[in-house]
C-alpha cells in the first residue's frame, strides 16, 4: 500500500485529486494546512507529498524544504495556480520531484504521481544540499509559461547547485545569457562573480590573453601584466558566450582547465588554479561543428554534460502575451514613461509574427513602440514589426545617453511633459528610428527636419506659449519666432 499526502486550501481540489489518485493499492490523505500535512506525512510514513505553493501557515516551498530536511529522499510534487519562474526554480533546487501548474490539470497529475512513486521506489540517494529560503528580489526576470520554458526553469533548478558545466543552446535573442545568469544566481557561487565573455566579439589573437591573462612583455602591446577572465571569476561562474566561434588553439587550453583545473598566463610559467564553473552558450549546431572538425570533440563532450535548450519564440507563442506585459511594464518603469497596453488585435499580430530575433526583437519592438506611443493603447499599426530585426542594440544596453545630454534637452524644469519628452529622447531607440527613416528617404535632411519637428513639438507641448517653448528648445524667443516663420508652421500651430 502506498500513501500520498496532499495539501491544498481548496477542498474541491482535494476531493478531485483524491478521486483521481486513489486506487486499491494507493491511499490518499488530505490536509488543508501545511503544518497538518507535515505531521501527517511523517506520522503515516507517506511515500509522496503533493503540496500547493500557496498554503498556510507556511508556503509549499517551506513545507518542501522542511520535509526534505528531515527526509532527504522525500518525494514532493508542487502544484500551483500561478507557477512563477521563481517558485519553479526554487522548488527544483530544493529537490522537488516536479512542479505542476494547475491549469495544465487534469491531464498530468496522475502521470506525474505515478512516475514520482516509481522514482521514489528506485531512488534513495541522499542529498547534502541545505535549503536556503531567501526570497529573491529579481524574481521572475525570466518570463514564460509555456511547457518548454517550464522545462527550462526546472533544468535551471536542477543544475544550479551542481558544479557540472552547462551548455545552453538556442537561436540568437532567445535568452541564453539570461539563463546562464540564472544558473549562477541560483548556485552556491552566487556571492562570487559572474563573468561573461563573448568569444565572437574578441579577435582570435586576443581571446587567449583575455581568458588567461598575460605577463608583461609577453607580446607586443602587453605593457603590463593582465589578469584574465578565468582568474577574475575564481570561485564564481565564467560564461563563455558564442563558444562555437572559439579558435581551436584556445579550445585546447579551455579543455586543459576543465580537465586539470590549471592554466597559466600568456608568457608566464607559473601554473594557476581556477575554481570556475563554466557555462557556455552557442547558437551554432556544435555537433555539426565537431563533424566539420571546427570544434574539438573532447571539449564538446566536456561542456555538454548538461544541456539547456531554449526553443525559438515562434515555438512558444503562449509566452508572447506574458512577455509583452512584462516588457511594457519594465520599459515604462525604466524610462519613466506612461504605461501603455496592447489592444487584443495587437497581441494577435504579435503572436502571429515569426520573431526571427526572438525575445530580444520583441523587447526592442515594444521599447520603440512605448517610446513613440501617443495613446495608451497600442494598435497593430503602432507596433514597428520587422523594423528592428534582431539588432543587438537594445535600448537598455549601451544605448543610454548620459544624464548630461538629458539635461541639455529637457532638464530645465518645464514640467513633467518635457521630462517625458527628454526621457524618450534619451533613448537610442528614437535616434535609431530616425536614422532608419533617413536611410529610407533620401530627401530627408535629418537635422533641419528635427529642428522643425522639435519646434512644432515644443509649441504644442506648451500650448503655444512661446516663452516656455523657447526655454525647452534652448533658444531665445526671438529665434523661436524666426524659426516659426522660416519653417512656415504658423498655420500648423494655429498662431497669428
Ligand atoms: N524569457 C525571457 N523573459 C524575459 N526576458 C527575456 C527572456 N528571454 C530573453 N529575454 C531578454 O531578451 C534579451 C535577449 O536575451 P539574451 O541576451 O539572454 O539572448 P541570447 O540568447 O544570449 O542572444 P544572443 O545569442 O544573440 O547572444 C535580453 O534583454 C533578455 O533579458
Ligand atoms: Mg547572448
Amino acid at each position: 500500500m502506498q500513501t500520498i499526502v496532499i495539501v491544498d486550501p481548496e477542498v474541491d481540489f482535494l476531493e478531485w485529486a483524491a478521486h483521481q489518485l486513489e486506487t486499491p493499492s494507493t491511499r490518499v490523505l488530505t490536509a488543508g494546512r501545511a503544518d497538518e500535512a507535515y505531521k501527517l506525512y511523517f506520522a503515516q510514513e507517506a511515500d509522496l507529498l503533493i503540496t500547493e505553493t500557496h498554503v498556510q501557515p507556511f508556503s509549499g516551498l517551506e513545507l518542501l524544504a522542511k520535509v526534505r530536511l528531515k527526509d532527504p529522499n522525500a518525494m514532493v510534487v508542487l502544484t500551483s495556480a500561478f507557477g512563477t519562474t521563481q517558485s519553479v526554480i526554487e522548488s527544483m533546487k530544493l529537490g522537488a520531484y516536479d512542479f505542476i501548474r494547475k491549469e495544465s490539470l487534469p491531464f498530468n497529475l496522475k502521470v506525474v504521481v505515478d512516475s514520482a512513486l516509481k522514482a521514489q521506489a528506485e531512488m534513495r540517494a541522499a542529498t547534502t544540499f541545505k535549503p536556503q529560503l531567501t526570497v529573491d528580489q529579481h524574481q521572475d526576470s525570466i518570463v514564460g509559461q509555456s511547457e518548454a520554458m517550464q522545462q527550462v526553469f526546472k533544468m535551471i533548478g536542477r543544475v544550479a547547485h551542481s558544479e557540472a558545466p552547462v551548455m545552453i543552446t538556442g537561436e540568437s535573442g532567445s535568452g541564453k545569457e539570461l539563463v546562464a545568469r540564472a544558473i549562477h544566481h541560483y548556485s552556491r557561487r552566487s556571492d562570487k562573480f559572474f563573468v561573461a565573455i563573448n568569444c565572437a566579439a574578441i579577435p582570435e589573437t586576443l581571446l587567449e590573453s583575455e581568458l588567461f591573462g598575460h605577463e608583461k612583455g609577453s607580446f607586443t602591446g602587453a605593457v603590463t601584466q593582465r589578469v584574465g577572465r578565468f582568474e577574475q571569476s575564481h570561485g564564481g561562474t565564467l560564461f563563455l558566450d558564442e563558444i562555437g566561434e572559439m579558435a581551436l588553439p584556445v579550445q585546447s587550453k579551455i579543455l586543459r582547465v576543465l580537465q586539470e583545473g590549471e592554466f597559466s598566463r600568456l608568457g608566464g610559467n607559473v601554473t594557476l588554479h581556477a575554481d570556475v564553473r563554466i557555462v557556455a552558450a552557442t547558437n551554432k549546431n556544435l555537433e555539426q561543428e565537431v563533424a566539420r572538425k571546427q570544434f574539438r570533440e573532447d571539449l564538446f563532450y566536456r561542456l555538454n554534460v548538461v544541456r539547456v535548450h531554449l526553443p525559438p519564440l515562434r515555438q512558444r507563442v503562449e509566452d508572447i502575451r506574458l512577455l509583452c506585459e512584462y516588457f511594457l511594464a519594465k520599459t515604462s518603469l525604466q524610462k519613466h514613461l506612461p504605461r501603455v497596453h496592447l489592444s487584443e488585435e495587437a497581441v494577435k499580430v504579435m503572436e502571429n509574427y515569426p520573431w526571427p530575433g526572438n525575445v530580444r526583437e520583441l523587447e526592442n519592438t515594444l521599447q520603440r513602440a512605448t517610446v513613440l506611443a501617443t495613446t495608451d493603447v497600442l494598435l497593430p499599426k503602432d507596433i514597428p514589426l520587422g523594423m528592428v530585426g534582431d539588432s543587438r542594440t537594445n535600448v537598455n544596453g549601451g544605448g543610454e545617453t548620459s544624464g548630461n545630454e538629458t539635461n541639455a534637452v529637457g532638464g530645465n524644469g518645464v514640467g513633467a511633459a518635457s521630462a517625458e519628452l527628454a526621457s524618450a529622447l534619451s533613448t537610442q531607440a528614437a535616434v535609431e528610428l530616425l536614422f532608419q527613416a533617413a536611410a529610407q528617404d533620401n530627401s530627408l535632411q535629418l537635422l533641419p527636419w528635427l529642428e522643425r519637428e522639435f519646434t512644432i513639438a515644443a509649441m504644442k507641448l506648451t500650448r503655444g506659449n512661446q516663452l516656455k517653448a523657447a526655454k525647452i528648445l534652448g533658444v531665445t524667443r526671438a529665434t523661436l519666432r524666426k524659426r516659426i516663420e522660416r519653417f512656415g508652421i504658423t498655420r500648423e500651430l494655429n498662431i497669428q
